[in-house]
């Protein structure tokens, strides 16, 4: 049995939660709630665990913005079920930063407030139809890559979260090289289609693994806490490695044109993104930082009946059964 698989809830209730952090993580066993942890390793995850989850529910929009205008009704349905899951991704993740004793209304608060950040891919337009497909194979795909390491990051919540959401991410990557796939196949318009978005996305998608190793701010503390498995630049090469024969298949091209096989290295040489960009768009200056941010506000706005009658209906649930359990109290008593 690995290290891996003793990670599980079974696990976390028998184990007698007198281990010390470090020993844990040289044993590469999980952190659980319960157990001490440093004050960084407990902010460092708040904030990471919000930031995915703020970017699951804002990665919402720019897909939902095709929901109406979806081709065909097969390809609605799907569109839909992906842009669901992303919002269950969300609620994994909030219960599983709450689980670090933060709120998950308090985080909601900080991203309306622009003090806590969503990746900024989500901050350029979808232009076409095509988008979706593109946003699909490269956006969910970079994600994946991302997102496998940590299924074994040192923070059991945030890791078994990792496994459920990677397993539907994976529907993603495939539902979007499908519908390029079927593109691709298609009209001379609808080639030309694909490979705009390919052309809009590539880049963006390769600046998802963050700043290059040497400018990266939380990397190594990142590493020696285990909750980071590989650097920055690791997982983008892998990244590149992944999607250049997935593009030939579709038959769309890279736009870098320093893009070659290495055969010393192993690996493909490319085109490193503008990493100015990403910082401008970081810092609030992408395409539609202003309509994603005014967009999520007044969704919250318009959800608050939402949250008011869901509260309301638990604390009558919560009222019933206290009741019933007294009653039953008294049946006890007056039979005794
Ligand atoms: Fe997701
Ligand atoms: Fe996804």
């Amino acid at each position: 049995m690995g290290a891996s698989d003793r990670s599980g809830p079974e696990f976390a209730d028998h184990r007698d939660g007198e281990h010390s952090f470090d020993a844990l993580l040289a044993a590469d066993e999980r952190i659980e709630p319960r157990d001490q942890m440093p004050d960084g390793y407990r902010r460092g995850l708040v904030r990471q665990m919000a930031q995915h989850a703020h970017s699951e529910i804002i990665g919402m929009q720019p897909e939902a913005n095709w929901i109406t205008r979806a081709p065909s009704l097969r390809r609605k349905a799907i569109l839909m079920a992906k842009v669901q899951d992303e919002a269950g991704h969300g609620l994994y993740l909030y219960a599983a930063a709450e689980t670090l004793g933060v709120s998950r209304a308090d985080l909601l608060d900080q991203l309306h407030a622009g003090t806590q950040k969503y990746s900024s891919i989500f901050n350029y337009p979808t232009l076409t139809w095509a988008d979706v497909g593109a946003i699909g194979w490269l956006v969910d795909g970079a994600a994946i890559t991302n997102q496998v390491p940590l299924c074994r990051c040192s923070y059991g919540p945030y890791a078994r979260a990792m496994v459920r959401i990677c397993k539907e991410e994976s529907f993603h990557q495939r539902q979007g090289f499908d519908l390029l796939l079927t593109l691709t196949r298609g009209t001379p318009r609808q080639r030309e289609m694909s490979q705009d978005a390919v052309d809009r996305w590539w880049y963006p998608s390769l600046a998802m693994f963050g700043p290059p190793d040497g400018r990266s701010t939380h990397g190594e503390q990142s590493a020696r806490w285990g909750i980071k498995r590989f650097s920055n630049d690791e997982l983008r090469q892998r990244f590149v490695d992944m999607t250049v024969p997935q593009a030939a298949v579709l038959g769309v091209t890279i736009p870098d044109p320093q893009l070659r096989w290495n055969p010393e290295r192993g690996h493909h040489d490319f085109t490193e993104p503008d990493y100015d960009e990403l910082f401008r768009v970081i810092s609030g200056a992408g395409p539609c930082n202003r309509q994603r941010m005014e967009h999520r506000r007044r969704a919250h706005d318009e959800g608050a009946w939402v949250r008011e009658a869901a509260l309301a209906y638990a604390a009558r649930q919560s009222e019933t059964a206290v009741s019933a359990a007294a009653a039953g109290d008294a049946r006890r008593g007056s039979a005794a």
